[in-house]
């Protein structure tokens, strides 16, 4: 298994360590490295498993339980396709299905060259809106399939 560089074990450790007199930090400290480290691989779930006494079976189960932390590193733009009730009745399976076929990917998986993740969302609360995507942020209302090439031409405009 890699190992994970100096300042890369020192910034998981120092994370860890914000959270020392809590007496259930695990999400605490996963969700600071989800944002701040950016993924949570194996490597990095030794480390916190070293900090914690926390075993590492039990913090790979949590890492993979919920769909915010990932053990791969995210494209720079996350494309989440919300397939929550109202968006799957208006679409939005068509719109993830286009998303996958363009980008050559699967739900959860990253583009080669880093750009782009695709995900699979429940309800953002957009329901009004719908098939809703939420790309970094921006959300896209009552997307088209027509629609996805452009969105993505846009994205791929920026890196140009
Ligand atoms: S179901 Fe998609 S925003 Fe609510």
């Amino acid at each position: 298994m890699s190992k994970l560089n100096e300042a890369a074990e020192k910034q998981i450790r120092e994370i860890c360590n914000r959270y020392k007199n809590e007496k259930t930090p695990l999400m605490l400290i996963l969700s600071d490295i989800q944002n701040e480290y950016g993924y949570i691989p194996l490597e990095v779930q030794e480390v916190v498993s070293e900090e914690t006494g926390i075993s590492v079976a039990e913090i790979y189960g949590v890492v993979t339980f919920y769909s915010f932390f990932s053990l791969t590193p995210k494209g720079k733009y996350v494309i989440g396709c919300c397939l929550g009730t109202a968006c799957y009745v208006k679409g939005g399976q068509l719109i993830i299905d286009k998303f996958g076929e363009l980008l050559g990917i699967k739900p959860g998986e990253t583009t080669a060259d880093g750009l782009f993740t695709l995900d699979a969302l429940r309800c953002i609360g957009a329901c009004g809106i719908a098939p809703a995507v939420s790309i970094s942020g921006q959300v896209y209302p009552k997307v088209t399939t027509e629609q996805v090439p452009k969105i993505l031409a846009e994205y791929r405009a920026k890196e140009a």
